[in-house]
């Protein structure tokens, strides 16, 4: 059966943000709770400045806590130039993702750096990973619209892609940051990466911000890509990119890719078990679009069966 492979990123993406901080072991236990669902893939944290995000600061510890818990788990975590990576390495990383944005302004918002700078060090940062014998993704961020300077040509991101693919990326995670993409853009954007990306290189990571992520998932999916990141609940957004909603939520993406006659390996009813985690860890109602039909049927599913 045709298959989608997707890399959960609540750990990272959803957490980054949050305004209630979540324990180290309550981090680990939502993922491993992600684990019992049937995700195979997660973006575990980010090796960031603990300034910048203080929600991270706990990497070290929730890496190299979780390679020993889950062994079999693809673990990948975000690292902003090469402190992080040594910082990952040394917890026993064995796959990072650089983040590049497409625009000068994103770059210099979220990690300091020019858009000249931030290439140099995402390529620096490549090369030094696939020295550890990592493996590597590369994220170009506000690939579709730039919360400071608009609509991002697509020029730039194919010329970014490119250069990460040339630096040795092996995979590729083209963002919607701030979820302003639709799917006709998303049909247009990977069709053309599509002409110099193989599709098992290409990966997509949508917000929800405009309730189209499942939608621009389906645009892709159309095109060939099966690879996209999701988060459990819809949680996430990047704290210096306006406006950036949640996620994709994974139970969306599921729900989809079942329904579509595509396989996930994840268990919806038991990812609801995460995004109930969540809810519980965050104290507040989450959920991504399908979570309250899937809840429905969790309910009728548990009610006694009438006497006959
Ligand atoms: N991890 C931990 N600390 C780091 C670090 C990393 N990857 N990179 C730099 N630092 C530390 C430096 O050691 C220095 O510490 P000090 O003040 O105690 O001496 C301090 O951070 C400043 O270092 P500098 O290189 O000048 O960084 P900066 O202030 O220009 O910040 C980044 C650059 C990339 C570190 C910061 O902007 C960042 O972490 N951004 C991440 C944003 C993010 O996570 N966005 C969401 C995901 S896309
Ligand atoms: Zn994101």
């Amino acid at each position: 059966m045709d298959r989608l492979i997707i890399t959960d990123v609540s750990p990272r993406d959803g957490l980054q943000n949050q305004p209630k901080a979540v324990s180290a072991q309550d981090k680990l236990r939502l993922i491993d709770c992600l684990v019992s669902a049937g995700v195979r893939s997660v973006e575990a944290t980010s090796f960031v400045s603990p300034k910048a995000v203080p929600q991270m600061a706990d990497a070290s510890e929730v890496l190299s806590a979780l390679l020993v818990r889950q062994p079999e788990l693809r673990s990948s975590v975000l690292v902003p130039n090469l402190k992080g990576l040594e910082r990952a390495h040394a917890a026993g990383a064995r796959e990072i993702a650089v983040v590049l944005a497409a625009t000068e302004t994103m770059n210099q918002k979220n990690i300091n750096m020019s858009l000249q700078q931030a290439a140099e060090v995402s390529e620096q940062t490549v090369l030094a990973a696939r020295g550890h014998g990592m493996k590597t993704r590369a994220y170009i961020a506000v690939a579709f619209d730039c919360p400071f300077e608009g609509a991002t040509a697509l020029e730039r991101v194919m010329a970014l892609s490119q250069r990460m693919l040339d630096a040795g990326a092996d995979e590729l995670v083209i963002a919607d940051t701030i979820g302003s993409a639709s799917p006709g853009m998303v049909r247009d954007r990977v069709r053309a990466l599509l002409e110099q990306v193989p599709s098992d290189k290409l990966a997509l990571h949508f917000h929800d911000t405009r309730g189209m992520g499942a939608a621009n998932a389906w645009a892709a999916v159309e095109q060939g890509v099966r690879r996209f990141d999701a988060s459990t609940g819809g949680i996430g957004g990047c704290p210096f990119a306006p406006g950036a909603a949640g996620n994709v939520a994974t139970e969306d993406l599921v729900l989809m890719a079942e329904r579509s006659g595509l396989a996930t390996g994840i268990d919806l009813m038991a990812l609801l078990n995460a995004v109930d985690l969540a809810e519980a860890l965050l104290g507040r109602p989450l959920g991504g679009r399908s979570a309250p039909w899937l809840r429905r049927q969790r309910d009728k599913a548990r009610e006694p069966a009438m006497p006959s």
